[in-house]
């Protein structure tokens, strides 16, 4: 019998979606999506998740569910295909969660990198104490678990994400090894699906940082309008030694590149710059000097905008009818449900926690009580 393919992926709602996610994983959901060599595809708004990290403003993320959801529907992700749904509503993923608590030592959860880093990021951490000194709530630092969850209450077996996601898929599969090895083979191991390339993998800002953030200023949205988006990348972070255009340029590091790299193919140079056959061509101009960084700018933008402009437009579309796109995800959640709760079922059998169905149980009790 041939492996059922189960996808599933989410992000978390503090925000719009960027050209960082769409790179990064959307891009590859919706070519999964449409390939449809696949069992079940399942997406969601992680807005539990974003509560772990967000208690100073719970409010910020009750409204970006709906921003995170239009950007899905803009993406191309489609309901009829695709199963789109909010975390919160399917509490069959805390049920699970609290089982595989027994499973992870507290030990194990400190040395996961995301949290770790994470920890440090939000400065949470202060110079006399340890990383999880005060201030750490218990729920960030077992979202691990509750992520193992997500992806365990689908039976995922392909998680399309960032690098950065690396280490929870990790911490997945080891709670599935172990819950399996205690209770009999019941939840499936996932794998991470990363992006084609580097420059996919982590988009730098626009400002040449190492990421793209909300509070660095430095995204482009998926819902930037074209002029927000012709200024962005004219201001873009390229080569600081690149002075005069018959200076040599360098590509490391140098964001246009970067980006071109994520973006671009040969027909974008057919279409828009048909002095190059390729990237390779144009990166060797730069390198050798007399290529300017604003021609290089303006076939990103072209180049951006092709991919943009279609993104833009369908979220439009969708805003016209904010109650639709709260129905669709309702819908979503009911058949997530449905997915999550025979999970549960799976589980509660294997963990033979299932009293009033167990009537050997019953029997065996009624006997010793007998006799
Ligand atoms: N951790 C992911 C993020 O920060 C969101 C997420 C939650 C997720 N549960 C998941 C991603 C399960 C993949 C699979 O964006």
């Amino acid at each position: 019998m041939k492996e059922k393919k189960i996808i599933l992926t989410g992000d978390r709602p503090t925000g719009r979606l960027h050209i960082g996610h769409y790179v990064g994983s959307l891009r590859n959901r919706v070519m999964l999506q449409n390939q449809g060599d696949y069992d079940k595809m399942f997406v969601f708004i992680a807005d539990a998740q974003a509560l772990t990290d967000n208690m100073d403003n719970p409010e910020k993320v009750r409204q970006n569910v709906i921003e995170v959801a239009l950007d899905y529907l803009a993406v191309g992700l489609n309901p009829n295909k695709s199963t789109l749904f909010i975390q919160s509503q399917i509490p069959e993923l805390t049920e699970l969660a609290f089982y595989f608590m027994n499973i992870v030592t507290v030990a194990r959860l400190q040395r996961n990198p995301t949290v770790k880093s994470e920890i440090k990021m939000r400065g949470f951490n202060n110079e006399e104490q340890s990383n999880f000194g005060s201030g750490l709530p218990v729920g960030f630092f077992t979202y691990p678990i509750s992520q193992a969850a997500d992806i365990t209450a689908f039976k995922a077996n392909i998680v399309p994400a960032g690098e950065d996601q690396k280490p929870m898929i990790e911490q997945c599969t080891e709670i599935v090894r172990k819950f399996n090895s205690i209770y009999g083979e019941t939840l499936v191991e996932p794998q991470i699906m990363l992006p084609g390339n580097e420059a996919c993998m982590r988009l730098p800002g626009t400002d040449g940082k190492a990421k793209m953030s909300k509070s660095l200023n430095n995204c482009i949205y998926l819902s930037d309008s074209a002029d927000e988006l012709r200024k962005k990348v004219m201001s873009m972070y390229t080569d600081p030694l690149h002075l005069n255009v018959s200076d040599p340029g360098h590509i490391e590091g140098n964001t246009v590149f970067t980006y071109l790299d994520a973006f671009c193919t040969n027909e974008h140079f057919a279409n828009y710059l048909p002095d190059y056959a390729n990237l390779d061509e144009l990166k060797a101009h730069y390198m050798r000097g007399g290529l300017g960084d604003v021609k290089c700018k303006k076939f990103l933008e072209k180049v951006l905008n092709e991919t943009l402009e279609p993104i833009r437009n369908r979220r439009k579309e969708f805003e016209s009818d904010i109650p639709s796109i709260y129905e669709i995800f309702r819908q979503g959640c009911e058949n997530a449900r449905e997915a999550a709760a025979q999970t549960i079922d799976e589980v509660k059998k294997a963990m033979r926690i299932t009293y009033f169905d167990d009537k050997e149980l019953i029997e065996e009790q009624s006997i010793k009580y007998k006799a």
